[in-house]
């Protein structure tokens, strides 16, 4: 039996990082454009492997990026060699004063390593501390829409990788169980790992009246600009008041 894991070790994060890369150059772009030219900073949660701080440094904002996975540290350490990392959970990180928080790809899906759900009305309150009047907070989640469940096995594979992931949805749509199974070529050999990840559903409704508790205007977005997000995802984009 394994333990259930927010993990992202090395093979499922050198997985995500070259086979999963299109939300965050989607989201990247968006980001980019809603940013403008002036030099902003901007705090990435769950930053991963550094595609979205990569794409903020190089239009010249200060990107400091954050995530539980020693792994995709070590790899956003590469894509993104002038952002500021730090390792542990956005929960509780303290976060520096910032124009911009960034949650891209379902952070704030995941339970913590022990598999308890964290508080998200205390967490959205701490964003809401860290950023001015007009500032900015853009975060991805699964969602409980109308839809199938989103229970099924799927794989993908690339030259040196391949992934399996069984995801079973619980009957009340409030949580999923992802078992994923990673092939990754070492030399001339393959390593096989397996990480069980488990991820709550959230609810549109309790996130809205959670955002506007905290201070924010909230807006719904199935897309980040050209890029269409996946089925029962949807973007919050919250000003400020
Ligand atoms: C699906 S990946 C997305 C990575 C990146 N944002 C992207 O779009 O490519 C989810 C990331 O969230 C991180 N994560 C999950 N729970 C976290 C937590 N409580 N604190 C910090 N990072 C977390 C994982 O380690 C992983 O890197």
């Amino acid at each position: 039996m394994l333990r259930p894991v927010t993990r992202y070790a090395d093979d499922l994060s050198y997985v995500h990082h070259t086979g999963f890369a299109d939300l965050a150059r989607g989201a990247a772009r968006f980001v980019v454009d809603l940013i403008g030219p002036e030099r902003r900073r901007v705090v990435d949660l769950g930053c991963g492997s550094g595609i979205v701080l990569r794409a903020l440094t190089d239009a010249g904002h200060e990107a400091i990026g954050v995530d539980l996975s020693p792994a995709m540290l070590a790899l956003a350490k590469r894509t993104a060699p002038r952002a500021r990392l730090l390792q542990g959970s956005l929960y509780r990180v303290p976060l520096p004063s910032t124009d911009l928080i960034l949650a891209i790809g379902e952070p704030l899906n995941y339970l913590e390593p022990d598999a308890r759900p964290p508080a998200l009305a205390a967490f959205f309150r701490k964003v809401a501390r860290a950023l001015p009047r007009g500032g900015r907070f853009l975060f991805d989640v699964i969602v409980d829409a109308p839809g199938r469940p989103l229970s099924r096995r799927a794989w993908a594979a690339g030259e040196d990788w391949a992934v399996l992931v069984d995801t079973t949805e619980d009957a009340a749509r409030t949580r999923l169980t992802r078992d994923v199974t990673s092939f990754v070529r070492r030399g001339r050999r393959w390593r096989r790992t397996r990480e069980l990840h488990h991820v709550r559903v959230l609810r549109t409704v309790d996130l809205r009246r959670l955002l506007r508790d905290a201070g924010f205007a909230v807006r719904v977005r199935t897309s980040y600009g050209e890029h269409p997000l996946a089925e029962r995802r949807r973007a919050f984009l919250c000003t400020k008041r």
